[in-house]
């Protein structure tokens, strides 16, 4: 994980937010670009997003809260979202929450101390027809029963 300098930081956000002229447009452009590059957005970068386009800093943590891909807190390098909503919870998401807890030794809403693994839940992902369904990073996995998911996360242990 990259290191965080202050002063780097307050670098890279006025230049890239100078590519959209200061406008509050590039508020969803750059909170993805230091979420993709620093894995969360720290409250120093908040601080500095809203200066730099002179808009209020709750507008800036409205947005990050409400995107459950922003964090505000440092996740894992993976970042495993199992599907909690209903239809999932019906098709055996529990049984899923339990393999994958067991295999990996680590709770949901719990990143691994070697910050490799983030474990979250997530509402529906719009493969309700084929759940249980998880996200692993960018990539979607339906159909799941107990050993397909550990299957899977063995690739990223
Ligand atoms: Fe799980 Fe829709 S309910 S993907």
């Amino acid at each position: 994980m990259l290191v965080l300098e202050k002063n780097n930081l307050t670098e890279e956000i006025e230049l890239f937010a100078s590519q959209y002229d200061f406008h509050r447009t590039a508020l969803m452009p750059l909170l993805e670009y230091i979420q993709e590059k620093y894995h969360h957005i720290p409250d120093f970068a908040q601080q500095e997003v809203a200066r730099v386009l002179d808009i209020h800093p709750v507008e800036v943590y409205g947005v990050i809260s409400f995107y459950s891909f922003l964090n505000d807190q440092p996740k894992g390098r993976n970042i495993v979202r199992l599907c909690r909503t209903i239809i999932c919870d019906m098709a055996g998401k529990c049984q899923i929450e339990q393999a994958i807890e067991r295999e990996l030794g680590l709770k949901f809403g719990e990143t691994s101390k070697d910050q490799k693994i983030t474990l979250e839940f997530t509402n529906c992902l719009g493969m309700c027809d084929q759940g249980p369904a998880m996200i692993v990073n960018d990539r979607v996995y339906t159909k799941l029963d107990p050993e397909k998911a550990c299957a899977i996360l063995k690739e990223i242990k």
